[in-house]
């Protein structure tokens, strides 16, 4: 039986323009998929957007439009991009959609009927453009007198009735879910920020608003909406089909990894398992948060207008191109800055000169020498013995780094043999053997041959268009491009006749340059 995986990005909120932060989150979700599936598990991966809220109702109504028609307009946004990007996933959920509104009213019964739900007053500091609660503890204040939250946005004081969540009483049996689960939230460091969050004490929390009416509402009332963030939390149920919890549920809920960025961290480690623990479902699997982008050093905003749009990053430097340089750039988990320095020095350092130079060296060599043919390897020697050896071991090291979302780590250890086949070409110089040696030169060719293939198939999660051409061109056929085809058992077939080669990663010449030439 295969093995199931659910990996969920997180749903994005509609009152904004997708940018490099989004397209971050969600290529890391595509490459854990395409991976998970190469590795022969059943996947489901589920992306969206998050379309209730005062923030939504803020953008809409500042823009004229009723709340539905941003939405419907911003979230075609967000789905365009995801094709834009090559992203694989089964499903794409709006929190607009009737089998949510379904999903989140039942959840909120559940909770009411087992006692978790009761109305109160809420005075408090509240972020619109976070949607989230803070205490007076946490704030700062800005030079114009403005209360901030931790995350620079401002906060006003919000007195209102509203129903409560009672988290409070979540706190032993969350410690005591952290406790037994140490890998639930990754990396290590935002397990002990959250661990110690919650060992400081929960307050139950506001989970309705009535000062404004898009959202879902809550069962049984007129005046209320639900909070948006229990709405959002809820999607990653909805796209199983709960209420009604059937095979996708039983399958896929118990193997769930949401990715999260660092700023959502509290929802999805604190209010979402408590959440599922009161209505008496099992936490997710595992949360992992990762870091933010800056761009050239600067936080990307709004005032100096310099988010990154994904769309022209693609247009620029190549789709391949930026999906491996933000899975590259920075070990997953910390911040990273992009500027266009950084990516330039990835993509010519190392798609172009390393791994595009090494399959186009040897391809090319073949078609000039053998006329396509794949040689034969014979008599092997220590060092082709030892580079096949470490396309052998591959598999292992990507899935071991793979589990624990290290994805520089994986580039980094498929890296270790593009380098050692390079270094390996340079060392066998199959152009001099080829005037002292032919038999030792076709063999030095095969070993390469066979070390691109390895390569290719490991690095499709991340490069997926490139590797398919790579694939194509080594005639390998679609059938034996997963990871049970590494290895010798799947190795190519002397003999077979490889088409005409043409580089896969060119080398990226930036604007500046172009016009000095
Ligand atoms: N709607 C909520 C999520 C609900 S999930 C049940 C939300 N949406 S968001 O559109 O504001 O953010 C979506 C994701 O983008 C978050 O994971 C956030 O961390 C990520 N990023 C936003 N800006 C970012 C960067 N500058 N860098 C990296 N990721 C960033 O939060």
């Amino acid at each position: 039986m295969t093995a199931p995986y659910y990996i969920t990005t997180p749903i994005y909120y509609v009152n904004d323009k997708p940018h490099i932060g989004h397209a971050y989150t969600t290529i890391a979700c595509d490459v854990l998929a395409r991976f998970k599936r190469l590795d022969g598990y059943e996947v489901k991966f589920l992306s969206g957007t998050d379309e209730h809220g005062q923030k939504v109702a803020k953008a809409a109504a500042d823009n004229d439009l009723d709340p539905i028609e941003l939405c419907d307009k911003n979230s075609n946004n967000f789905r365009e991009l995801l094709a834009t990007l090559n992203i694989s996933n089964d499903d794409f959920i709006r929190t607009t959609e009737q089998r949510h509104k379904s999903a989140c009213q039942a959840l909120w019964r559940k909770l009411s009927d087992k006692g978790h739900i009761y109305m109160g007053k809420y005075s408090g500091w509240y972020a619109v453009r976070d949607e989230a609660y803070y205490d007076e503890a946490e704030l700062t204040q800005s030079p114009s007198g403005d209360h901030l939250a931790p995350t620079g946005a401002v906060v006003e004081w919000m007195e209102e009735e509203t129903y409560f969540f009672d988290l409070s009483k979540w706190q032993d049996k969350l410690l005591a879910f952290y406790d037994s689960n140490p890998d639930f939230i990754g990396p290590q460091s935002r397990f002990n920020e959250v661990y110690s969050f919650v060992k400081g004490g929960l307050k139950d929390i506001s989970i309705s608003r009535a000062t404004f009416s898009w959202g879902i509402p809550v069962p049984g009332e007129t005046k209320h909406v639900m909070y948006v963030w229990i709405d959002a939390l809820t999607n990653y149920l909805t796209a199983l089909g709960y209420p009604t919890l059937k095979d996708d549920y039983a399958k896929f809920w118990p193997v769930c990894h949401h990715m999260v960025g660092k700023d959502i961290i509290r929802f999805h480690c604190v209010y979402w398992p408590a959440f599922l623990m009161a209505a008496n479902l099992m936490p997710p699997k595992k949360v992992y948060a990762h870091g933010w982008w800056t761009v050239e050093g600067q936080k990307m905003s709004k005032s100096l207008g310099n988010a990154i749009d994904p769309n022209h990053m693609v247009a620029e430097y190549g789709l391949d191109q930026m999906r491996f340089f933000l899975m590259r750039e920075v070990p997953f988990g910390n911040d990273g800055d992009f500027s266009e320095a950084a990516i330039s020095r990835r993509i010519n350092g190392e798609l172009a000169n390393e791994l595009g130079n090494l399959a186009q060296r040897v391809l090319s060599f073949i078609a000039k020498n053998l006329d396509g043919v794949l040689p034969e390897a014979r008599d092997l020697t220590t060092e082709d013995k030892d580079l096949l050896n470490s396309c052998h071991s591959l598999v292992v090291l990507c899935r071991e780094s793979m589990d624990r979302q290290a994805f520089h780590e994986v580039i980094e250890s498929i890296w270790s043999v593009v380098r050692m086949a390079n270094v390996y070409v340079d060392m066998q110089a199959p152009w001099v053997l080829k005037k002292t040696n032919i038999r030792r030169m076709e063999t030095v060719l095969y070993i390469l041959v066979e070390a691109t293939r390895h390569i290719a198939i490991l690095m499709q999660p991340f490069t997926p268009q490139a590797m398919s051409i790579l694939l194509d061109q080594l005639s390998v056929p679609d059938d034996d491009r997963m990871f049970t085809s590494l290895g010798e058992g799947s190795a190519l077939k002397s003999g077979i006749k490889l088409p005409v080669p043409h580089g896969v990663f060119p080398r990226y010449i930036a604007k500046s340059e172009e016009r000095t030439r």
